[in-house]
């Protein structure tokens, strides 16, 4: 049995990808080429936004000037809004809709409004980072668990960073710039290795992409004096070291062997 609204429109979370528009499943560029009407972060890249069809109503839901997105309740109270008035609504998020991207509190309020909701995965700011780096986030001899973590202020606050990092472990920190001391501090006291490597990348799969890389010790000095800006991912752990660094590790446990 169906609960949906009468006559009510779609909603269906797409994710964009981490920017470089080749990222984007074929799912989604199908879904941006369709729509008339599209809700948007203000991370969706300019040429995911420009494939939109001649008539679509692209709305953005980023303040880009200040920098402040609209109330997440807002967002929420749109998408019902547009569905109930009948219209099918894409809402692109950038990287997956899943992580990290609130879109976990946008289906549950399409299906409270009885609104039927998709979801289209998108290449997450992670992999696609990992990917443009050429740094694997598990690695057979180095990495067995990777965990994506945020480090906003909140998530600093909440979470348990014990064991996070360390040995065998790739952590990704996803919104880590501003509080990239702190959680470097955090996990230093914790027993992590300050020499343990850490890879700051910059606008991943984007053109003017930058990898970064320090000891753990160095990372907010690495994040000042670069004046990294968002978008940036924090990956610490033994895969984050230069891959020549790597290379030349392993060939030395060969001649050692
Ligand atoms: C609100 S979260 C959204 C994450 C998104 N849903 C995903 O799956 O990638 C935004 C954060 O994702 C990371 N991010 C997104 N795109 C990125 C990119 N192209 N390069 C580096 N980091 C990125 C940054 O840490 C940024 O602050």
């Amino acid at each position: 049995m169906s609960n949906s609204a009468p006559n009510s429109g779609k909603v269906w979370l797409v994710g964009a990808g981490p920017g470089d528009p080749d990222l984007l499943t074929l799912r989604a560029a199908r879904l941006i080429m369709q729509a008339r009407l599209i809700v948007h972060d203000g991370l969706v890249d300019p040429a995911i936004l420009a494939m939109a069809h001649p008539a679509a109503k692209l709305v953005s839901v980023a303040k880009r000037r200040s920098r402040h997105t609209m109330p997440q309740d807002e967002i929420n109270a749109l998408l019902v809004r547009e569905a109930l008035a009948g219209r099918d609504v894409i809402r692109l998020k950038g990287g997956d809709p899943f992580i990290f991207g609130r879109g976990g509190e946008e289906a549950e309020a399409c299906r409270a409004a009885g609104v039927p909701v998709e979801v289209v995965p998108g290449i997450s700011a992670a992999m696609g980072a990992a990917a443009a780096a050429q740094l694997p986030l598990t690695h057979r001899s180095s990495a067995s668990a990777v965990t994506f973590v945020t480090g906003q202020c909140k998530g600093l606050a909440d979470q348990d960073w014990t064991g996070l990092a360390g040995k065998g472990r790739t952590l990704v920190i996803y919104m880590g710039l501003a509080t990239a001391e702190a959680i470097a501090d955090k996990l230093i006291a914790d027993g992590l290795s300050p020499e343990m490597p850490v890879a700051v990348i910059e606008n991943a799969t984007r053109p003017d992409m930058r990898v970064l890389r320090a000891p753990v010790a160095g990372l907010a000095t690495l994040v000042e004096v670069n004046r990294v800006k968002s978008p940036a991912l924090i990956v610490i752990g033994a895969v984050a070291g230069s891959p020549q660094t790597a290379e030349l590790r392993a060939l030395a446990l060969e001649v050692l062997k």
